[in-house]
């Protein structure tokens, strides 16, 4: 039989060091909000990872971490029942998280002044990582056509001439594409053809709706020869604070430069409760992950189905993939600052400004629909309130 795992219940996060509730203030101005917007889950963790973390720490000895093979084990089977792609544990380098990793690609892979590629609205410690590190920023918008986002190919190309390096943010946050294997062997082909180095984000892999999957990009034709993939049970298994994140790198000459990084820093060492975490997840986990997928499914189409039809003024795009939805309010004729007072002055809602992913983000809001369902039925409610 199934087991059954509870996401309905409401789980005070505040005085908790929680970003999402306690940085409110700080960020909005305001302690009572309600938060859906930091990209964690509201839910608790798997029973089999909290049993396994208690365990663990029931040893009091918390010395510096050794990977044992079960961990590498993990990691080689998930990517191979979940993704059809077998990888070698020589491959794999741990960071502590996907921007660790994406930083370290750019400081290890490409030089200053080199240009590196995002496509927009993307996630924003993708600036930061090019700009931070003195590289030159290099746009490829994304195409809104209808209620989906497209990739516009001649424009890639255009830019990718440019490139020494691409950031792929398969599935892609916040748009909520999960790109095709069409998409993506368009992608790859011309990254081959332009000799662009690919970072493929595939931190939301495993949080894809039906209908739709996730294909990993460096498992088609020889991609991985020219790619760095990001894989963590950050989001899927709500495990972010534990810092621990896995990177793909098939290609020698790739791996030696990024990992000498790593190890130099000390970065490969871990926490051990990241440790246990994530071999857990791996290993245990897959039941209570079918579990949330049916559950964020759901809130996924209530959250969308009432903007559709409660909220003419506003656009739901209906995500594929990841925990959050991106949202069009440009038909209220308000702009961002007037969008932000509402929210958080009227609806008392914290979500994120379209504009943090990017100019092209301008007139859209993101939330976060990782939460229990009585939560995100309050938060159409404020919608309705302030957008009606
Ligand atoms: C696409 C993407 N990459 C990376 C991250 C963060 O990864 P980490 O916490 O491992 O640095 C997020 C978090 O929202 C994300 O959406």
């Amino acid at each position: 039989m199934q087991p059954r795992y509870d996401f309905d219940t409401v789980i005070d996060r505040k005085n908790t060091g929680c970003f999402k509730a306690d940085g409110l203030k700080l960020l909005f101005g305001k302690a009572d909000l309600l938060p859906l917007w930091v990209a964690d889950m509201d839910f608790a963790i798997a029973p089999e990872i909290l049993e396994a973390m208690q365990a663990r720490l029931s040893h009091p000895i918390f010395g510096y971490n050794l990977r044992l093979d079960a961990y590498y084990e993990s990691i080689i089977n998930w990517v191979d029942r979940r993704y059809g792609w077998q990888i070698e544990r020589d491959w794999i380098i741990s960071t502590p998280g996907i921007v660790t990793a994406l930083n370290i690609a750019v400081v290890t892979l490409t030089e200053p002044g080199d240009g590196i590629l995002v496509q927009t609205p993307v996630y924003d410690p993708f600036f930061e990582a090019v700009q931070a590190n003195d590289r030159k920023l290099l746009t490829n918008p994304l195409s809104l056509q209808g209620s989906r986002y497209e990739i516009d190919f001649d424009d890639f190309e255009v830019k990718l001439k440019q490139a020494k390096m691409f950031f792929l943010c398969s599935p892609h946050n916040p748009v909520g594409r999960a790109w095709s294997e069409t998409e993506l062997l368009k992608i790859g082909r011309l990254c081959r053809k332009y000799k662009v180095i690919v970072v493929a984000d595939e931190i939301h892999a495993d949080l894809v709706y039906s209908g739709n999957t996730h294909r990993a990009f460096a498992a088609l034709e020889d991609f991985n020869q020219f790619t760095l993939t990001c894989y963590s049970p950050s989001k899927s298994f709500n495990l972010a604070g534990l810092c621990t994140s896995a990177i793909v790198i098939s290609n020698p000459k790739l791996r030696k430069s990024f990992n000498d990084y790593v190890q130099t820093m000390h970065l490969y060492l871990g926490n051990s409760f990241g440790i246990t975490a994530l071999k857990t997840a791996y290993e245990s986990g897959y039941p209570w992950l079918q579990a949330l997928l049916k559950y964020l499914e759901q809130n996924r189409d209530m959250l969308c189905d009432y903007i559709d039809t409660k909220l003419p003024r506003l656009k739901a795009i209906k995500p594929e993939a990841t925990f959050l939805a991106w949202i069009d309010c440009r038909s209220t004729g308000l702009n961002d600052q007037a969008i932000s007072d509402l929210l958080i002055n009227q609806a008392g809602l914290a979500l994120n400004p379209g504009k943090t992913y990017g100019t092209d983000g301008s007139g859209f809001v993101r939330i976060n629909f990782g939460c229990p369902r009585s939560v995100l039925s309050l938060a159409c409610d404020k919608l309705f309130d302030i957008f009606k």
